[in-house]
C-alpha cells in the first residue's frame, strides 16, 4: 500500500489573534493547539511530519516539539505557497499526503483515519474534509458540481458571490492529496484574489477542471474542524476540549459536581469515586487515586500524585509532591516539593517554604504526622512519622522533627514530654 505523509500549515502569523506569538503556538488546556493536530496527524503513522513555519518560527518550532522535520515559508504568501516550501522535502514521495491547517485543533485521529480510507477507496487525487455549519462566515465554502455533486472548487468568502456565501458546506482546511498530483499543479496557483495569495484550496479545483477524482467527507462532529482564528475562538474550543476530557473521566467513573466550572487538563488522571468539587483547576502531568475528594477551589499543578482517599479542599495549591494515602489538607494551604506521607493531617493555612530565592528545596512528612494550624515548614525539612507540630510553629530548615517528636513556636522547639502527652490526647488517636 502507498504510504503516507503530512504536512501541517503553521507559518501564517494569525493576525486576528492581535498577538506578538505565533497563532498555533497559543495554549489551550495547557498545551500548543498544533500540538493537537500533530498527535492527531501522528494516528495515521505518517512516513514524516513537515511542518511550515514562518511567523515567529523559533516559538512555533518549540510548540511543535521534536519528531516532526520543518520547512521555512520566510514570507507567508498563502496556504498554496506554503505547501510549496515543502515540497523538496517530498522529492520522490508517491504516496497519500494529509496537508491540514496548524489551528483545528480538535481534530482526531479517527476522523483523519476516515478520510485517509474514502480517499483509499476511491483512488481520489483529492479527498475533503468539509463540514456543515450553521454559521459558516469566515471560511472557504466548497462548491459541488451541479450533476454529480463532486467537488467543483473552493471558494473563500472574501471572493464568494452571494449564491456562494449561501453555502453551508465549508472546507476544513484538511485534505488528502495523492502527493504527485499535487505537486504537478502547485505551481500552477495563480495569487488572483482578493488577498493577492496563493490559495491551496485552488489545488482542488485545478485538478477538478482536470477531471481527476476529488471526494469530500462531511465531518460527523464539525466541532472537531472549527479553526481557531481569534481569541474568542480560542477560548470557545477551550470549553469544547473540556467537555471532551471532563466527559471522559466521568464515564470513567469519577464524579464532576458542576463541569462547566472545573478545569482539568488533557494529562491528569482520576481514579474511580473520586469527587471533584467545583472551581477546581487540575493542570498536569498530575494523578489523582480512586475515592478522593478535591475541592472546592483547588489547584493541582504538574507532578502532584494524591494516592487514594486523600482530601484536598478549599485553597490548597499542590506542586510537584505527593500527598499520601488518606491524607488530608483541606484549608488554605501550599503544598510544593514535598512528600506527605499516608494519614497526614494538614492543618488549615500550612505552608511549604520551598523557595529560598534561588533554588526549590523539599519538605518530607512521615506517616501519621499532625501538622498544627498555620505550620510554616522551611525546606529542606523533615516531620517524623506520627510527629506533630503547634498551631503557628516556624520549623526551620534542616531542623528536622523527629519520629513521634512533638514542636511548637517560632521558630520551632521541642515541648516538654508531659505536655505532648497532653497534646496526643485531645487531638485524638489518629
Ligand atoms: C483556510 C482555507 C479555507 C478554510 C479554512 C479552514 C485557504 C486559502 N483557505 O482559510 O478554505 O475554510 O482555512 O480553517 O487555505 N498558512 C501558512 N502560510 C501562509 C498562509 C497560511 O502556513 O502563507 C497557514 C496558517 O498558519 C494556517 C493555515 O495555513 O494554519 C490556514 O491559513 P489561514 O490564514 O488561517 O486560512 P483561513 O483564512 O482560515
Ligand atoms: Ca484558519
Amino acid at each position: 500500500m502507498k504510504g503516507v505523509a503530512c504536512v501541517i500549515l503553521a507559518a501564517g502569523e494569525g493576525k486576528r489573534m492581535k498577538s506578538a506569538y505565533g497563532k498555533v503556538s497559543h495554549h489551550l488546556c495547557g498545551r500548543p493547539i498544533i500540538s493537537y493536530v500533530i498527535d492527531a496527524a501522528r494516528s495515521l503513522d505518517p512516513e514524516k511530519i513537515v511542518v511550515v513555519v514562518g511567523h515567529d518560527a523559533e516559538r512555533v518550532k518549540g510548540a511543535a516539539g521534536g519528531d516532526v522535520e520543518f520547512a521555512l515559508q520566510e514570507e507567508q504568501r498563502g496556504s498554496g505557497h506554503a505547501v510549496m516550501q515543502a515540497r523538496p522535502l517530498f522529492d520522490g514521495f508517491e504516496g497519500d499526503l494529509l496537508v491540514a491547517s496548524g489551528d483545528v485543533p480538535l481534530i482526531t485521529g479517527g476522523t483523519l483515519g476516515a478520510l485517509l480510507d474514502v480517499h483509499r477507496a476511491a483512488g481520489a487525487a483529492c479527498t475533503l474534509l468539509t463540514a456543515v455549519l450553521k454559521d459558516p462566515t469566515g471560511y472557504g465554502r466548497v462548491i459541488r458540481r451541479m450533476k454529480t455533486g463532486a467537488p467543483l472548487k473552493i471558494v473563500e468568502e472574501r471572493d464568494a458571490d452571494r449564491f456562494e456565501k449561501a453555502v453551508d458546506e465549508i472546507n476544513s482546511g484538511i485534505y488528502l492529496f495523492d502527493a504527485p498530483a499535487l505537486m504537478g499543479v502547485i505551481d500552477r496557483i495563480s495569487p488572483g484574489n482578493r488577498q493577492g495569495e496563493f490559495y491551496l484550496t485552488d489545488a482542488v479545483g485545478i485538478l477538478a477542471a482536470e477531471k481527476k477524482r476529488i471526494e469530500a467527507v462531511r465531518a460527523g462532529d464539525p466541532g472537531e474542524v472549527l479553526g481557531v482564528n481569534n481569541r474568542y475562538e480560542l477560548a470557545r474550543m477551550e470549553g469544547l476540549l473540556q467537555q471532551r476530557i471532563q466527559r471522559r473521566h466521568m464515564l470513567n467513573g469519577v464524579t464532576i459536581v458542576d463541569p462547566g466550572k472545573t478545569y482539568i487538563e488533557g494529562t491528569v488522571e482520576i481514579g474511580r469515586d473520586t469527587v471533584i468539587y467545583p472551581f477546581t483547576v487540575l493542570t498536569g502531568p498530575a494523578r489523582i487515586g480512586s475515592d478522593c475528594r478535591v475541592g472546592p477551589f483547588s489547584h493541582v499543578r504538574p507532578g502532584t500524585v494524591i494516592e487514594d482517599g486523600a482530601e484536598v479542599g478549599n485553597f490548597v495549591e499542590v506542586k510537584s509532591s505527593t500527598i499520601g494515602r488518606g491524607t488530608r489538607a483541606r484549608h488554605l494551604s501550599y503544598i510544593g516539593d514535598a512528600s506527605i506521607g499516608a494519614r497526614v493531617n494538614i492543618g488549615a493555612g500550612t505552608i511549604t517554604a520551598n523557595f529560598d530565592g534561588k533554588r526549590k528545596h523539599r519538605t518530607e512528612i512521615g506517616d501519621g504526622a499532625f501538622i498544627g494550624s498555620g505550620t510554616t515548614l522551611i525546606a529542606p525539612v523533615r516531620v517524623g512519622e506520627g510527629a506533630l507540630t503547634g498551631a503557628g510553629s516556624v520549623v526551620l530548615s534542616g531542623r528536622d522533627v523527629p519520629d513521634g517528636g512533638a514542636v511548637v513556636g517560632v521558630p520551632a522547639a521541642p515541648l516538654r514530654k508531659k505536655v505532648v502527652k497532653r497534646a496526643r490526647k485531645s487531638k485524638g488517636a489518629r
